[in-house]
């Protein structure tokens, strides 16, 4: 059978194989990009799905409109103003099925076949995937602490001129490295973007995973033209099985957006939106996130007291201040590939950080989750991933 190109390019398989090892049984996995089950709000879940279905069964069993439930964006739209003093309307937000939809839909916009994409680097592999499944030429621009360094976008920007068609960045508690960018670094970014007719896709998918409470402005803030497309998700912050995410744009973008929305999957599901809008008006999502960043700070702690205690010395990491993942990086030379495949062998699983990139991978970084994992196995898997992390070290 001929299948169509766009599949070739959608080897790397490490996405598909952390799902998988998430179920083996007995594996400590720190693979895994999700949040803890055990904090999902099982009770005020299960009482939305009982009046929803009660009270808007009809309704809520129907076809929702393409931009979806009119209630759920004006909550968003007003979350959004409160924490980050951003201006969208509801009808400025689609509701999407999951933030990968977005991702996709925005790659269906604006990228056609060979089209320049301006990636963050390392970066989120699911985005990766999506824009290669465009077609896109992945072009990846180094970050430093403070984010995307500004003089290599520039000369991307400048290089590849009409053929770059987005730049996709995640600059609160990024995938995979756990860092977020200065303020600094964002107005400086958006104020070289504003010279580029270029949008930007910013991933807030961990934007309020922040320990500290503190939640910094985002690129759609600093934004004169519009020319931010703002992609935010409940999964991260509630939990990823309802598939509840949007995406927000000016005006006349969203209307493209609808029209694509609609050729993909005419609405999300009307039943999930209307449980996440019931949920939000009748509980608070606030302390739901209080209660699980403090869950997830204990585990961070827990993870970066044994990668002290067990992690020889040449193994550098930094302690991040929210979302899901710690980075660390091996000498140059050892190959976290090869780590992995040992470290499976004593039931331990991480993501090695070549998958992470774009092009031009390095093989000798990894991603630990820790939110997904509890204190005692993160004490248990970090032991052992040291003492073989120690034994690879001495051989090769
Ligand atoms: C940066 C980032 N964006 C988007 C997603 C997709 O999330 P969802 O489709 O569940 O909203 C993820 C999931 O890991 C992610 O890490």
């Amino acid at each position: 059978m001929q299948f169509a190109s766009r599949i070739s390019r959608l080897e790397d398989k490490s996405m598909l194989d952390a799902f998988e090892i998430m179920e083996t049984e007995d594996m400590i996995s720190f693979s895994a990009g999700t949040p803890a089950p055990d904090t999902y709000p099982i009770d005020h879940i299960a009482e939305a799905f009982d009046r929803v279905l009660k009270q808007e069964g009809r309704q809520a069993l129907s076809y929702c409109p393409t931009s979806g439930y009119k209630k759920l964006r004006e909550i968003i739209a007003g979350r959004m103003a409160e924490k980050f003093k951003t201006t969208y309307t509801s009808d400025e937000i689609i509701i999407t099925g999951g933030s990968q939809q977005g991702l996709d839909m925005s790659g269906m916009l604006f990228v056609n076949k060979g089209d320049v994409v301006l990636f963050e680097t390392p970066s989120y592999l699911g985005a990766v995937n999506a824009l290669r499944a465009h077609e896109a030429e992945l072009v990846a621009i180094p970050t430093d602490r403070e984010g995307i360094e500004t003089e290599p976008l520039k000369h991307a920007l400048d290089r590849y001129g009409e053929r770059v068609k987005m730049v996709y960045v995640i600059p609160d508690f990024q995938n995979p490295t756990g860092r977020s960018w200065s303020d600094a670094r964002r107005r400086h970014f958006m104020e070289l973007m504003s010279h580029y007719d270029v949008p930007v896709i910013e991933d807030a998918a961990y934007s309020e995973l922040s320990f500290d409470k503190e939640l910094r402005k985002p690129l759609a803030w600093y934004d004169k033209k519009g020319q931010v497309i703002y992609i935010g998700t409940f999964s991260k912050t509630f939990c990823p099985g309802l598939r509840v995410a949007w995406l927000c744009a000016r005006k006349e973008i969203m209307e493209k957006y609808l029209v694509l929305k609609n050729a993909s999957d005419l609405s999300s599901p009307s039943i999930s939106q209307r449980q996440m809008a019931y949920y939000l008006e009748h509980y608070s999502l606030d302390d739901h996130i209080s209660e699980i960043c403090a869950v997830y700070k204990r585990r961070c702690d827990v993870m970066i007291a044994a990668l002290r205690e067990h992690f020889p010395t040449q193994v550098t990491y930094e302690a991040p201040r929210g979302g899901l993942f710690i980075w660390a990086t091996l000498p140059e030379g050892k190959d976290a590939r090869e780590l992995l495949l040992r470290a499976a062998e004593h039931k331990v699983a991480f993501m090695p950080g070549s998958s992470f990139y774009p092009s031009a991978a390095k093989n000798n970084e990894f991603r630990l989750n820790f939110s997904n994992v509890s204190e005692e196995n993160v004490k248990k898997g970090i032991a052992i991933l040291g003492g073989v992390i120690n034994t690879y070290l001495q051989e090769s």
